[in-house]
């Protein structure tokens, strides 16, 4: 009775002090679900329909959760957010196709991809299309990402500019305010698409990487559960199913 009592004590302490969320494996199985943050501006990645979390992505982590035995607990934060809010332990996870690099990970740790891309140009008629194009023209990127890096090193670009959401970055090409748009390729081919009275059109990709979820430093239980169950998502063909439902086409890492 004492020690359960003095638990239940340095637990509600705990409680008080630290918002804690990123929880370790243990804790995280026998509360039943996980909480993971997306960003939801992202398709066909992460986006909503109506008030729903939906894509690929959550699909993705829907199954991996199902295969863990949990329920997914969603928050939705903008982009740039994510990997602070993962280090401050404000929740278990982040799916939002976060690119493996050297830079994160001195601050978070990833678990093995659930998709391999690449950055990529886009523009309009008349527009750069290719690297060595970029020099003297506007670029258009989402701010905290690989590609607002990759556009940073373009020698002699004449602005990049930054914005919140990817989508932001798109409606600036559209309307004529930046000369590209560098996004992942996939959405850029998506984007071409849906708005085909713009006459978007893709050009060079730029870089590739390797898109993974994203675990507290550290969390290596929960980072090998997730391993584990996105092997075996692989292996019984799931992951491929649910890349065929919305690109049509494998887009897994195949190395
Ligand atoms: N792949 C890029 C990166 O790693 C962009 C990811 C953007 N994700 C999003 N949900 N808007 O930075």
């Amino acid at each position: 009775m004492r020690v359960i009592h003095s638990l239940a004590v340095a637990f509600g302490l705990a409680c008080a002090v630290l918002p804690a969320q990123a929880r370790d494996w243990a804790t995280i199985k026998q509360s039943g679900s996980i909480v993971v943050a997306s960003e939801g501006a992202y398709a066909p990645f992460n986006y909503f329909q109506g008030s729903t979390l939906t894509g690929y992505e959550i699909d993705v982590m829907n199954a991996m959760a199902a295969k863990l035995g949990l329920k997914v607990e969603w928050r939705a934060l903008g982009f740039d957010a994510l990997i602070a809010s993962i280090r401050q332990d404000r929740f278990d996870a982040a799916i939002a196709s976060h690119g493996i690099t050297e830079e994160r990970q001195k601050s978070v740790d990833f678990t093995n991809p659930h998709y391999c891309s690449g950055g990529q140009i886009v523009t309009k008629a008349g527009g750069p299309t290719k690297g060595s194009e970029l020099a003297n023209k506007v670029i258009g990127v989402q701010l905290a990402t690989t590609y607002a890096d990759a556009a940073k090193k373009v020698t002699g670009a004449k602005e990049v500019k930054t914005f919140p959401k990817d989508t932001d970055a798109q409606q600036a090409l559209i309307s004529g305010r930046v000369d590209a748009w560098v996004t992942d390729r996939f959405v850029a081919k998506s984007a071409v698409e849906k708005n085909a009275s713009a006459g978007l059109k893709t050009g060079e990709l730029l870089f590739v990487e390797r898109i993974a979820t994203v675990v507290r430093k550290g969390n290596n239980e929960l980072r090998d559960q997730l391993n584990k169950a996105l092997a075996e998502l692989k292996a019984d063909g799931t992951l491929k199913k649910i890349s065929e439902k919305y690109f049509k086409e494998d887009i897994t890492c195949q190395n």
